[in-house]
């Protein structure tokens, strides 16, 4: 038998190609399975020939691979993992701030540093694959996922979803330390029906192609390597169930040269809960019918997929593609040449180190956003010597933390083993806001803290100590939001007013008469109109990750000016939802019956402790040819005291065209630095092809007329200049 495939100066196609003409067609089905490495994983490697294991960790990689290495052809596990915010199940890894909050730093390049420094974390334990980045668009804040989206706007989740694919993936999958890329969910998974999980999406073809499927594209252009389907069904169909969505429009439209996984049981899952299957063994002639290529948790599939090609029913040529597929990665990852086992030394130095940290404190100061300065109470004044520290959230590490991360309920699942803790990593403490503002304040300011009340229970609370507290101070920190339980997969909502004793705890601390900072600490924008009316100052930190306590005290001590804006809309109501910006133009008065329809905080808003002043805009031309270049110019003034930096934003409006187009839509951002006094002329460049829309036949095309060109602070009329250019 020659061994092609196991000598790396042949290229990955022919090895591949070697390999698989060796494959029973057993050992290719089995190549097409993702199961659980909790659960047995002896028979799936010994019996069933498993391509990729999820959920292992620690020395059971090792124990796991060697076990491959010893079967029939020796091919070599791909072990998975949900690293979505950092490597966040491993003990000691570091945590970064969650999607939501990184996005909120409008940083690409920040991006990019966080997911390598995630891929060095899973090399270094010896994992693969990550199922990040999640580009599903967050619009129903109901939704229990909203935290693990970059929000709303399809153009930035492409441009931050692009940046993470780099930074996992590396120039190369052959660098040791690149890990596989996972975009997900798709599509349309976040569009749901009430904010429930994993419900029918209502979007039609040319919705699908007009805000869903773009941030995909960049996905694609960035080269990431595998895609997830989502649970969701749309218009009918079940995602993995979809031949046109995978197949069609995925592999052959848009040339998706990397392989399909499905989410956990989606093949299973067409029977026993969407029902358009009467039997697993038809739930799996449809998936691998639709180009699915791996199939994550149907265990059935292996036996069913193998009798579906003895019985005819399926060619086996549809295995060989979805096979080569997962192959093809495999030998570019250098997994046959190197085993990539665990590096538990370099890993104890590595996992969470200073370098590391430093990252993850950037990423949390520019992650937080500030709603609401009143009278510049923030930074505090040097005056201030008594600070009163209040809160369910002050010291709650699993809120800070966020979902996905170390003790999250993903791994609370009675029937299967917890992720296994390992001490000799854990060398990275999680900094919470209590610990980094003692550390911050030092010996000359006091700093009383009381929790007042729980996130849940409304009858256990402290309130009346908290008061206490309160009146012997200068200052109220009122630290509130949500923790793990009120987000993420299974945990919808119905509402997003405070919970427990929170409002009770607020409305006392406001009595007292002292000044009010409000710090949200939660998974998503809650309904706070309270608070905007009451607080003196609102910062909203997200789930800020293990340095989120240092980069509070940071920006709260006034050493780091805050640059955080919104990249999702804050309702003043549950019943406003959705209440994104780039809605379509309607009709009848912008109003409900009982207040505005207009957002509390709206996309692309934030403050700093700086005042910027925009003015003299310009354009290159205001005629344009489709293949011409827009370049958009602004004068940016920091005119207040503080060094900072300023998030410019460009929106466009197509002001007629065949169908109905947005509003606004992001085309454009350029982050900058501006000392105080300092004035920049900023370009934002664009392609006049970036002006598309999807016309009634699902064709992207930019007519010809009139767009109006807005750039500024925010996506609110006020701080934005606005031109008009034209097409022709
Ligand atoms: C989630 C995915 C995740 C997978 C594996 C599913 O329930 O929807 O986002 O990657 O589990 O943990």
């Amino acid at each position: 038998m020659s061994e092609i495939y196991k000598n790396p100066s042949y290229t990955p196609i022919e090895r591949t190609n070697d390999l698989l003409s060796k494959m029973t067609l057993e050992e290719k089905i089995g190549q097409m399975c993702i199961v659980d490495g909790r659960k047995d994983p002896e028979t799936w490697i010994y019996k069933k020939h498993v391509g990729s294991l999820l959920h292992v960790t620690g020395d059971k990689v090792i124990k796991l691979q060697k076990m491959a290495s010893k079967t029939r052809l020796g091919i070599p596990i791909l072990f998975g993992i949900d690293a979505v915010h950092g490597h966040a199940f491993q003990s000691g890894a570091t945590v970064f701030p969650s999607q939501l909050g990184m996005s909120s730093s409008w940083n690409p390049e920040l991006l990019e540093k966080i997911a390598h420094i995630t891929a060095i974390e899973v090399t270094l334990t010896g994992l693969h694959w990550t199922f990040s980045p999640v580009l599903c668009i967050g619009r129903d804040l109901r939704w229990g996922r909203i935290d693990e989206t970059f929000g709303e706007d399809p153009y930035l989740i492409g441009i931050l979803a692009s940046a993470m694919i780099r930074g996992y993936q590396g120039k190369n999958l052959s660098d040791p330390y690149s890990i596989l890329a996972c975009a997900k969910h798709f599509i349309a998974y976040g569009e749901t029906q009430g904010g429930r999980d994993s419900s029918e999406s209502d979007v039609s073809e040319r919705k699908l192609r007009s805000i869903f499927l773009p941030p995909f594209v960049e996905a694609i252009k960035a080269g990431c390597a595998t895609f997830m389907a989502g649970y969701n069904a749309i218009d009918g169909i079940p995602c993995s169930a979809n031949k046109w969505l995978l197949t069609n429009l995925l592999k052959e439209e848009l040339n998706f040269n990397g392989f399909v996984v499905t989410d956990w049981d989606n093949v299973g899952n067409l029977h026993r809960k969407q029902k358009v299957a009467p039997n697993i063994k038809k739930a799996c002639e449809i998936a691998l019918s639709a180009g699915n290529d791996m199939i994550m948790s149907t265990p059935e599939f292996f036996e069913e997929a193998v009798k579906l090609v003895k019985e005819g029913i399926i060619k086996e040529d549809l295995i060989d593609k979805a096979c080569r597929r997962i192959l093809m990665l495999k030998f570019k990852l250098g997994l046959f040449d190197n085993k990539r086992f665990p590096n538990s030394k370099k890993a104890i130095s590595i996992l969470g180190c200073k370098e590391h940290r430093k990252i993850a404190y950037k990423s949390a100061l520019e992650s937080i956003v500030l709603l609401k300065n009143e009278n510049n109470i923030l930074p505090l004044s040097k005056e201030i010597k008594r600070i009163a520290l209040i809160g369910p959230n002050c010291n709650d590490v699993q809120a800070q933390l966020g979902d996905w991360s170390f003790g999250a309920r993903e791994l609370e699942h009675p029937e299967i083993p917890t992720l296994d803790y390992h001490p000799e990593y854990d060398t990275s403490p999680i900094v919470t806001i209590l610990e980094g503002m003692k550390k911050r304040a030092g010996n000359d300011i006091i700093i009383n803290y009381e929790k007042g009340c729980d996130i849940i229970d409304k009858n256990n609370h402290n309130i009346n100590k908290a008061v206490e507290i309160a009146k012997k101070s200068d200052v109220v920190i009122a630290v509130v939001g949500d923790t793990n339980i009120l987000n993420g997969e299974l945990r919808d909502r119905v509402e997003l007013n405070l919970t427990g004793a929170q409002q009770q705890l607020l409305t006392a601390l406001k009595e007292t008469g002292k000044p009010l900072i409000v710090v949200l600490i939660n998974g998503k924008p809650l309904t706070i109109p309270w608070i905007k009316e009451n607080a003196d100052a609102i910062l909203e930190a997200w789930n800020p990750g293990l340095e989120g306590g240092n980069a509070l005290a940071s920006i709260i001590f006034g050493d780091f000016n805050p640059c955080g804006k919104l990249t999702i809309s804050f309702p003043r109501h549950i019943g406003q939802q959705p209440v994104f910006y780039n809605q379509l133009p309607g009709w009848h008065s912008n109003r409900y019956v009982e207040m505005s329809a207009e957002p509390l905080f709206p996309f692309g808003f934030g403050l700093s402790y700086t005042n910027y002043e925009y003015s003299n805009l310009q354009v290159s031309s205001t005629k344009l040819k489709p293949t011409d270049k827009l370049t958009v110019s602004v004068d940016v003034h920091n005119t207040g005291k503080y060094d900072g930096t300023e998030i410019v934003q460009l929106y466009i409006n197509d002001i007629y065209s065949s169908v109905t187009t947005p509003i606004k839509e992001l085309k454009g951002f350029k982050r900058i630095n501006l000392k105080a006094g300092e004035k920049k002329r900023v370009n934002i460049t664009i392609p006049v092809s970036s002006l598309t829309l999807i016309n009634s036949e699902c064709k992207s095309i930019v007519e010809p007329g009139e767009f109006e060109i807005m750039i500024g602070s925010s996506s609110m009329d006020k701080d934005l200049l606005k031109i008009v250019v034209e097409v022709i």
